[in-house]
């Protein structure tokens, strides 16, 4: 494509080190669709005849069913996705197909390609993500009244349902499924028509190309177009933080699965066994996406780092941009899919949970607002209960035993209908602020959730 000023061949070295047709051939449609538009601005500025266009327009479309039908074969001596189909076009239609890249660089075109194969992307993963919120919203409807304790610390903390802790990651997966639409506001510039980097002395109706390609709008600014690769790093930072996302949501499954806790079982079909040890049932798909998710964190470092010393404007090293951003692309759609399938038939063990739940501690804090409610300032509720703990575990006697007389000594503020906030329904009942995990609360927010899901 350079023959012009060179004497000698490309070593095969460095072909086979500079070659990225091995993983960028995936932009392919993405590519012909670039490239159509842009003979369509051909055409529109009087570059090209209709006939040649439509010879453009017809050979590309053939290329492209070609390799959607596996048959076309990608050569490592044309480097990338860009030079294989432009040769490959101009070998079947002739000299129409080598006025295709006029006023085009590689440049603007791999930035205008990255972005449409992207925004593609983004749209599936949104869609995974509610695939996944509508997977917990149904195994919380499952887990109705289950109660567990919640946890900080990983201490028993406070009673909260089941449905409330799968609730917490619907939220999670909200912000995810935010951030990437966010991030697609900015994506969805085009960059075609910037050239190698200062555009071209030849007019093209940038508008109209990006009008064709569904854009938004264009870029104002030839030489940050082909070095930007902002919109690949938000793409790839809202993909770590919904793995990030993933990753704990597996941490407390691989927990709730573990004989300890015993808070859930996962259906035969996503688990595995082992070789060894006959009554194994392993979390694998869970420490898997744990696992997974480090890779998600990598692929942006690996990103911001190729990108932290560039001078302006394109440079080579911005190839290796594709492999972390496909691989992040790649990893969270598997992670997603799979794992809206295990919540799927993940189901709660109530005998469990329950005798979990029956931990009288968990209620300490309800017996510290209880003073409150009577006048007691917190600071000093807090203490009060703190003794009371410290001779329920001396005594061994749960809070429910200890009598009457017993807790007016500890404070006189105490009366009869201390022992109704000992009660785990009513204690979580009393829990009916906004975001507080009371029943009420819990199933509105189901329903908030099932029509806000079914709406998309
Ligand atoms: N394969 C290249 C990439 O991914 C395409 C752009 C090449 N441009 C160039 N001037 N060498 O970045």
């Amino acid at each position: 494509m350079w023959k012009g000023r060179f004497a000698q061949e490309t070593s095969q070295l460095v072909q086979s080190y500079g070659e990225s047709v091995s993983f960028d051939w995936r932009l392919y449609a993405h590519d012909i669709r670039g490239s159509i538009a842009h003979s369509k601005g051909l055409l529109k500025a009087g570059i090209l005849t209709a006939e040649e266009q439509s010879a453009i327009e017809s050979g590309l479309l053939e290329i492209r069913a070609e390799i959607d039908a596996g048959r076309f074969e990608f050569k490592q001596a044309l480097e990338d996705v860009h030079m294989n189909i432009e040769s490959e076009l101009t070998r079947r239609i002739g000299p129409a197909g080598a006025k295709l890249h006029t006023a085009r660089s590689r440049n603007d075109q791999v930035a205008t390609d990255v972005r449409l194969y992207t925004r593609d992307a983004v749209v599936e993963i949104v869609d995974l993500i509610a695939d996944l919120q509508r997977s917990l919203i149904e195994a919380s409807e499952r887990a109705g009244q289950a109660v567990v304790p919640g946890y900080t610390h990983l201490q028993r903390g406070q009673p909260v349902l089941f449905a409330h802790h799968l609730l917490a990651y619907v939220e999670m997966l909200e912000r995810d499924a935010q951030r990437l639409l966010d991030a697609n506001d900015r994506l969805n510039v085009m960059p075609l028509g910037s050239g190698a980097l200062a555009g071209s002395t030849i007019i093209l109706d940038r508008e109209y190309v990006a009008e064709l390609l569904e854009f938004d709008s264009v870029t104002q600014n030839s030489m940050d177009a082909v070095s930007d690769r902002d919109f690949a790093a938000e793409v790839m930072f809202a993909i770590a933080l919904c793995g990030i996302h993933l990753s704990r949501l597996s941490e407390d499954i691989i927990l709730w699965c573990s004989a300890e806790f015993g808070f859930v079982t996962l259906s035969d079909a996503h688990t595995t066994g082992s070789s060894l040890m006959p009554q194994k049932k392993n979390p694998d798909v869970a420490e898997l996406t744990r696992g997974k998710s480090g890779r998600l964190v990598g692929n942006l470092m690996a990103l911001l780092t190729l990108l932290k010393g560039l001078p302006m404007t394109y440079n080579r090293d911005m190839q290796e941009d594709k492999e972390p951003l496909f691989d992040s692309l790649d990893t969270i759609q598997a992670a997603l899919a799979v794992f809206a399938e295990m919540i799927s038939g993940m189901e709660v063990n109530e005998t469990r949970t329950r005798a979990a739940t029956s931990d009288p501690m968990l209620l300490a804090t309800d017996l510290a607002d209880y003073l409150v409610n009577h006048g007691v300032p917190f600071r000093q509720a807090h203490e009060v209960i703190g003794k009371l703990v410290a001779y329920s575990i001396a005594e061994k006697t749960a809070f429910a035993d200890i009598p009457l007389a017993q807790y007016q000594e500890f404070s006189p503020a105490f009366e009869a209908d201390l022992f109704d906030c000992l009660n785990l329904e009513t204690a979580l009942a009393a829990r009916k602020g906004i975001g507080a995990p009371s029943p009420k609360n819990v199933s509105a927010q189901l329903d908030f959730w099932k029509q806000a899901l079914s709406d998309e």
